[in-house]
């Protein structure tokens, strides 16, 4: 490596830490004080409080450049697979953003995350955007009012990292899909390398103040989770390296 491509990839590196800084910073420094306020709250409902506090800011944290430079990569891909799919489900829908992008090419799209504040937002701007052909509801994605083989399309952008039983969640979105659907996902794969990023949310979380259980594993235990439920990947691509990205495509086989 020679001088200059060393110095440029340190700049890349504080950049991209200061980007996740500015990211990180506000959201635990909005946690502590929420800690402080509900010191007696159990510990399961705490990221789900987390996400529902952090649902009033969550469209102006998709604004952050260290985000923001996926926006394109990402709308190309969902544009490339979810060609109008009929019934589709975004899973960890959060303010309902990309389900709002797609419903113009789907004829039904049904967005659900267990943050209620996540859900209101949603709704509220569908109803300014006038779409009437998304749905938003508070559930998990084990929900029994949603319906066995009945998408065509499973969207996962951004939680497949962040829930507890990765193997059952899979076999479920496996079992909520028609034969022959797809599940289009993008994953988090922490456990692929340390970075400062990791690294520091793995201290926030050690210290108890950073609400969220990530789970860190690698893109092969990502892909062993997938076709393991019964899919075949059909594209796999790192999206990002700092944490690893993964988009994953993959058809349900029966
Ligand atoms: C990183 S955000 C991604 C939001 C959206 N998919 C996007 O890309 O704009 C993760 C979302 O998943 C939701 N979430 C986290 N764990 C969940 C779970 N176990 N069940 C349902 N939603 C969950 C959070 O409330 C949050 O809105």
């Amino acid at each position: 490596m020679t001088d200059q491509t060393k110095d440029v990839s340190f700049v890349k590196s504080v950049k991209e830490f200061w980007h996740a800084l500015l990211l990180v910073v506000p959201i635990t420094l909005g946690w502590i004080w929420f800690l402080f306020r509900n010191v007696n709250l159990p510990k399961e409902k705490k990221a789900e409080l987390f996400w529902d506090m952090n649902a009033k800011n969550m469209d102006t944290f998709a604004e952050n450049e260290g985000l923001k430079k996926f926006e394109a990569d990402r709308n190309e891909k969902l544009e490339k697979y979810l060609p109008g799919s009929d019934r589709v489900l975004d899973y960890g829908c959060g303010t309902g953003t990309l389900s709002l992008r797609l419903a113009g090419r789907v004829k039904e799209i049904h967005g659900i995350d267990f943050a209620a504040g996540m859900i209101k937002a949603a709704q509220k701007k569908a109803a300014e955007s006038g779409v009437d052909n998304a749905r938003f509801m508070q559930a998990t994605i084990f929900d029994e009012r949603l319906e066995k083989r009945s998408y065509d399309a499973v969207l996962a952008w951004g939680i497949l990292h962040l829930v507890d039983d990765r193997n059952l969640v899979m076999k479920r979105i496996n079992e909520l899909l028609k034969p022959g659907g797809l599940l289009v996902s993008a994953t988090e794969c922490m456990g692929e390398k340390k970075t400062p990023i990791t690294s520091l949310l793995s201290f926030l979380m050690k210290i108890g103040i950073f609400p969220i259980s990530l789970k860190y594993f690698t893109v092969a235990e990502l892909e062993e989770s997938i076709t393991g439920a019964g899919f075949q990947i059909v594209k796999k691509e790192i999206m990002g390296d700092n944490p690893v990205s993964c988009f994953i495509a993959a058809k349900k086989m029966n």
